[in-house]
Formats: structure tokens, sequence, C-alpha cells
């Protein structure tokens, strides 16, 4: 099984002709690459994550160090990465780039390289935020609606918990305590497991 240094230079050895003449730089996972209790898996970087070059740095990691206060983890103990290593962009009215959600191609592209990082790191379970990841790992019958809350059986053979993107309860303020009773419970059930 190739590790995860292994993995990353194939992956931007495969992605570097791609899209000649535009800049889509890579963001790559961080964190504990060797069996942590839980890889986070987010949807794509933003404008931050792209020029820091690290997953859920800027507005994505206020949510992200929530998430961590609440289930009572650090950061440096769990592995963050997202299904897109790409940062998605259309160009809003104003003419500047503004985020979108990544489309078929691009998750026809990055969803072999998510399995081998997967595969490398051996995280104990695998936790999705919002339904792009989830899709992905689940199939894309998956609704997050529906699974958010509870453990999944994923295709990568590692247990999933799915949650809802924390960015999400900007846009439905009611998700925002559903959010936080699943990410108590993720909390609970990985001290029980423990
Ligand atoms: N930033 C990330 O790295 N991932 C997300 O899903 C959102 C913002």
């Amino acid at each position: 099984m190739p590790g995860l240094k292994k993995v990353y230079q194939d992956m931007q050895d495969f992605f570097l002709p791609l899209w000649p003449g535009e800049d889509k730089p890579l963001v790559l996972g961080e964190g504990k690459a060797d069996g942590p209790a839980l890889m986070l898996i987010g949807e794509a970087p933003g404008e931050t994550e792209v020029l820091k070059r690290r997953p859920f740095v800027g507005k994505a990691g206020k949510n992200l160090d929530e998430f961590l206060l609440l289930a009572g983890l650090d950061r440096a103990e769990i592995f963050v990465t997202n299904a897109v290593k790409i940062r998605p962009t259309q160009i809003g009215p104003t003419g500047r780039a503004r985020n979108r959600a990544p489309n078929k191609e691009e998750l026809t592209l990055f969803t072999p390289w998510l399995m081998k990082e997967i595969k490398a790191v051996k995280p104990r379970a695998l936790v999705t935020l919002g339904g792009v990841p989830l899709k992905v790992l689940c199939g894309p019958r998956a609704q997050v609606g529906a699974l958010h809350g509870q453990w999944t059986e994923s295709l990568a053979g590692v247990r999933l918990f799915a949650l809802y993107h924390p960015a999400s309860i900007i846009y439905r303020r009611s998700l925002a305590p559903v959010y936080e009773q699943d990410v108590l419970s993720l909390a609970r059930s990985l001290q029980e497991k423990a």
C-alpha cells in the first residue's frame, strides 16, 4: 500500500498537466496521517485555503475549531482533507471569482485520489461535512438530510459519520442545534469506542 507522500506526489504529477494556463493549485490534506481516530472530509478549498495551501483555514477554520471544541478533539489528532483538492470557482456579477459547488467532472477526477488517500492514512472513522463528500463516499443516492448524525458504511470500507456542512448553518439557522447535537453524539460514540 503506497504511503501518503507517494499518493500526494502521484496526484500532483497527474493534475499538473490537466489545466494548462490556469492556476489551480492543489490543497492537500494535513494532520495525523497514520491511523487517526478520524478523518474529516470537506467539500473543496476556498480562497483562503488556496492562498495558504492548507485545508480549513480562514472562515472554514473557525467552523473546524468549533467542531473540535464540541467534539473534544485536537486538530493535531485528526486528519483534515477535502473531496476535491482545487477551488471550484465561477465569475460573479462583479467580475470576481467566487466559490461554486464542485461539478461532476471534478468529482470524477478527484474521487479515486480520495480513496487512495483514505487507504494511505488508515483513519478509524470518516466524518463528512455536507452532501458532496457524503455522496462521493456513500453513492449518489445518499442524502445528508437522511443520514446525518449516524454511522453509515462507506465505499472506502471505513465507517462514516455524516454531518451537515457547518457553512450551511449560516443560510439555514434551524440546522444549528441539529449540527450541534450530531457533533455531540459523534463525540459520545468516539469515547465509547476509545
Ligand atoms: N474550506 C475547506 O477546506 N473545505 C470546505 O469544505 C470548506 C472550506
